[in-house]
């Protein structure tokens, strides 16, 4: 069996610690025989490197480990590389979804103005990442999650038109079947998806069993009004992630076609969001208190005690062991089905050809190949189609570095949806994200 070379991009994220006892977990079924974590953060890195010396002496002495800030170091000779950067950090994140929020409107890290003003930033530093990338690993596959993974994707797609090892995932379809399965009692294994949408945007239009070929949706969506969703991991989420997951009841009683991303609740219910949220207390100030804190606590202890001791949980990361199974499925050419974000050519019949999709593909050696849905209905279409426009037109300012697409990508948002609000908000973020963002005329 070949053993890879793999490189975690974002080294220092609050996710680094979850994939590292990932690889361990999954050793026999993906052997690696190099692992570099690499960020532009000299001291998140070390922190979380520190933590996996400790964790690989101790759980997977012959893993050649290490961590650095050298791009050459990093990148040379990889098979994988996994991208999990944030662009300006988390309290950049604070940024976007604070100025929205004095501005009337909901400021996500992915949906509405919050998510562009991220996304710009994102576009910078992803698209000079994998150009340092394949300067010295042409041939690497390129697994990336870095948010805003919609407007990534469509940058990349126009930057790296011919570099067929770029994916873009997210892991959120998965983690809804994956709760599906939890409220089923079932494998989750065991659930073949249909799905439709673009990334933070779509629905599941079946959830067969793969053992008898029966739509469960409609039982799903009868369990759902009955007992309310809950996240798979549930024990372990944040409050406001609970709120998420409980909301996708009161979506299926006023759209009870399909059964939705949980990110559906900004771009439908922004009112009603903007209400329930404090706008001095963001998802962002959420993470920096919690996620953050606890990861880099454990961090912190284990290098003082020099001893992962009882750290090493059985529980699995869901997160981690998705995108290890997805390297898994390329590397063995496996052509097990995932919810990838795609060039669309056809795969919604009624949506632009070049938009980036997110639908069911099987995923092998070659790269991912995506299952048609057909014609999707007006309602739907309509949404897409908006969202797309903004997306593509934020992209196209990066791109023209120029002011009026900017303007028309915001006020296209149906989370924004006003061209006087659309330039506040733009001129704010221009000023918020300087050094971040290319210039806009
Ligand atoms: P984080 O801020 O804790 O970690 C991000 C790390 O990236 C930081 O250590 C930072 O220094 C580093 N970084 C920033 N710019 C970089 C660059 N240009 N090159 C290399 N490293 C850089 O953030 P987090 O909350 O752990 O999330 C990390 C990323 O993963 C985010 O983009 C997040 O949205 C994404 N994510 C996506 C999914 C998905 O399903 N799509 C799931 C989980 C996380
Ligand atoms: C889900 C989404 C990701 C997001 C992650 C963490 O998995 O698909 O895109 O990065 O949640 O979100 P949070 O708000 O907890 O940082
Ligand atoms: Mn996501």
């Amino acid at each position: 069996m070949k053993e890879y070379s793999v490189c975690i991009v974002g080294g220092g994220s609050t996710f680094t610690p979850g994939f590292l006892k990932s690889f361990v977990r999954l050793r026999e079924k993906f052997p690696i025989k190099k692992l570099v974590l690499f960020d532009i953060d000299k001291e998140r890195q070390e922190l979380v490197g520190k933590f996996g010396e400790i964790l690989y002496k101790e759980h997977f002495p012959e893993l050649d480990f290490s961590y650095t800030t050298d791009i050459k170091e990093a990148y040379s000779g990889m098979d994988f590389i996994f991208m999990q950067m944030r662009s300006g950090g988390l309290p950049m994140r604070q940024v976007d979804e604070h100025i929205p929020f004095a501005h009337g409107k909901i400021g996500q890290e992915t949906c509405g103005a919050g998510g562009l003003s991220y996304g710009l930033r994102s576009v910078v530093d992803m698209i000079k990442a994998i150009y340092d990338i394949r300067t010295y690993a042409k041939d690497a596959w390129i697994l990336n999650y870095s948010n805003p993974a919609a407007i990534v994707a469509e940058a990349l797609r126009r930057e790296f038109p011919d570099d067929k090892k770029i994916l873009n995932i997210c892991d959120q379809p998965e983690n809804v079947i994956r709760s599906v399965s939890r409220l089923l009692n079932v494998d989750w294994e065991d659930l073949d998806p249909i799905y439709f949408g673009l990334n933070h945007f779509g629905w599941f239009k079946h959830i067969y069993d793969v053992n008898t070929g029966e739509d469960l949706l409609p039982k799903v969506k009868q369990i759902v009004k009955e007992k309310g969703f809950l996240p798979q991991d549930a024990e372990q989420r944040d409050a406001s992630w609970l709120d998420t997951y409980g909301f996708v009841e009161k979506m299926l009683e006023d759209f009870p076609d399909y059964l939705p991303n949980t990110y559906n609740q900004y771009y439908l219910y922004p009112e009603y969001k903007f209400s329930k949220l404090d706008p001095n207390y963001t998802r962002a100030d959420e993470v920096m208190a919690s996620r953050e804190k606890r990861v880099f606590s454990e961090c912190e202890e284990v290098i003082k005690a020099g001893t992962l001791g009882d750290k090493f949980e059985t529980i699995s990361d869901a997160h981690a062991e998705m995108m290890i199974e997805v390297a898994i499925s390329i590397a063995y050419n496996k052509n097990n089905r995932y919810i990838l974000i795609v060039e669309n050519n056809g795969a919604i019949n009624n949506l632009q050809d070049d938009a980036m999709v997110e639908v069911v593909c099987e995923l092998g050696i070659n790269g991912p190949r995506p299952m048609r849905v057909g014609n999707i209905p007006q309602l739907y279409y309509g949404l897409l189609a908006n969202q797309v426009s903004s997306e593509k037109l934020l992209v196209d300012a990066y791109y023209e570095n120029s002011y009026t697409k900017a303007l028309h990508a915001f006020t296209i948002n149906r989370l924004v949806n006003d061209v006087t609000v659309a330039r506040e908000l733009l001129d704010a973020l221009i000023e918020a994200n300087k050094g971040y963002w290319p210039e806009l005329k």
